[in-house]
């Protein structure tokens, strides 16, 4: 039996799986790093920190499983998160500015005459969410550092690229389609960097990395930097189309949401970019090393497991995560109190950098367990929010992630739906799916059709029809409650 090492390198932590030929989690490990909030509405990480959280959580899977049948590395990673490198040292000169950081939305304002032609040639919009920005950012900001990006000394990437080059000691500078896509330097017709964006935003196009298909033969590890290992790199994706892969999602209209740090609705529409005028995301989901290009429509929500952190680290009103569901159930309602997660502004399909977190409706009865049960709720509606934008209404949909494992989310989510919601047996479908990219690339699994027979549901969840009155009240009330929590900033 054969196995890959799929690494997950997401926004709060790390997660190392091996994935075993019959599609089997082996073994896991997860290092969370630190988050560094240098003042409100910027987020940033130490790229060494993600390194030695990815060396760590491999190792925890190795010393548990062994590396004698691993024939293969997958790699998945927060997107649109942006990393400099030495190319000779391999050290950051800054840390890397993340995702969720909004510094850039006055920029984003003040460009807002290029919107319609970034648009037409990513298939995303002017936000601060995307990459190019925050490189202008630093451009504009730290000119002594984008001297060395300039003179090719820095190298630019997102995380999948940083942890490439660090696995190989500095070899390879390399991405794929689906993360590329999400920088707004991609031309997501070309499938190839625009030099036009490049010149928009300020960025030398040599700084960036060479794009290649999500699987094939890959580039191999270096074993002195990389845990004794000399193992292809075989599949890579940005983690929400690794999720889509890992659900196994290959036809046209399958569609999954991944519950993490936010939550993101990606919906497979086949070979050519299908466009949205409500807030939709349009990117490649992945392309295959002879390079036929699957698209995706996407719905990213910027806050939803993050709201929970930050039940447990800002308010501490809970000890875990997992203790929201129960809690949740001690009450059967919020009680009509409603929280807008909106904690680094809306994203889609509201796209309100200047939104901001909301909580009404709060009395004198109102306890920690209607503000959680209110989080869970804000979490469905949210996906509703989404679900009700795309162009054509999906028959189900299969949900993943860590809070797919809370059973009254899935059941609020499939009343809210009004459709069925599945989960399968694995919710960690994000590592999953770079285990499937790398298991096509080596040759572990030969087909699409392979891989899905490895698929397996753990648990469906149906609309309950006697709800459907109250959950359609409280949807009303989540939607007033976005009015009031826009453009606050
Ligand atoms: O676009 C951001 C996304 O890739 C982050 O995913 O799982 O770290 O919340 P996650």
């Amino acid at each position: 039996m054969s196995a890959i090492l799929a690494i997950d390198a997401g926004t709060t932590g790390v997660t190392a799986l091996i994935v075993t030929e019959k599609g089997e989690v082996a073994a896991r490990g997860y290092e969370e790093f630190d988050q560094h909030f240098p003042s409100p509405g910027r987020v940033e990480h130490v790229p060494e920190g993600i390194w030695q959280a990815t060396l760590e959580a491999c190792r925890t899977v190795l010393a548990a499983h062994g590396r004698d049948d691993l024939v293969g590395i997958g790699i998945t990673n927060q997107r649109e998160t942006v990393v400099l490198w030495d190319r000779e040292t391999l050290g950051s000169p800054r840390r890397a500015i993340v995702w969720q950081d909004r510094r850039t939305t006055a920029m984003c304002s003040s460009m807002a005459d290029h919107d319609a032609r970034v648009r037409e040639l990513t298939g995303l919009r002017l936000d601060p969410y995307f990459s190019a920005t925050k490189l202008a950012w630093i451009r504009e900001n730290e000119p002594h550092t984008w001297t060395h990006v300039e003179s090719g000394r820095y190298a630019i990437g997102t995380v999948d690229s940083y942890l490439i080059a660090r696995m190989t000691r500095g070899l390879h500078h390399v991405s794929d389609v689906s993360n590329a896509s999400r920088t707004l330097l991609f031309d997501i017709t070309t499938n190839d960097w625009s030099d036009e964006l490049c010149d928009l935003f300020g960025v030398p196009r040599d700084a960036l990395p060479e794009i290649g298909p999500n699987w094939g033969e890959g580039v191999v590890t270096d074993p002195r930097s990389f845990l004794d290992l000399s193992l292809p790199i075989a599949g890579v994706a940005g983690d929400q189309q690794a999720a889509l892969f890992g659900q196994a999602a290959f036809e046209v209209g399958d569609s999954k949401c991944t519950y993490g740090t936010g939550s993101f609705v990606l919906t497979n529409t086949g070979s050519s970019p299908q466009r949205s005028e409500s807030g939709l995301l349009t990117s490649p989901g992945w392309m295959s090393p002879s390079g036929e290009v699957t698209y995706v429509l996407e719905g990213s929500i910027f806050v939803t497991g993050a709201a929970v952190q930050w039940l447990r680290d800002g308010l501490q009103i809970i000890g875990s995560a997992a203790e929201t569901e129960a809690l949740a159930r001690t009450v059967s309602s919020s009680d009509g109190v409603v929280f807008v997660p909106a904690l680094t502004g809306l994203g889609a399909p509201h796209w309100d950098p200047d939104a901001r977190g909301t909580i009404i409706g709060i009395t004198r009865g109102t306890t920690r367990a209607h503000i959680v049960r209110a989080t869970l709720e804000a979490i469905t509606f949210e996906v509703r929010d989404v679900m009700s934008t795309m162009p054509t209404p999906v028959a189900s949909l299969n949900v993943d992630g860590g809070a797919a494992a809370n059973n009254l989310l899935c059941q609020l989510q499939a009343d809210q739906l009004e459709v069925d919601v599945s989960r399968p047996r694995y919710v960690e479908t994000t590592g999953l799916g770079a285990a499937f990219l790398a298991g096509l690339g080596v040759g572990v699994w030969s087909s699409f059709d392979e891989i899905r027979e490895t698929w397996a549901l753990d648990r469906t969840f149906s609309p309950d029809a006697s709800r459907r009155g109250a959950a359609d009240e409280a949807y009303a009330s989540w939607t007033r409650a976005v009015e009031r929590s826009r453009q606050w900033a």
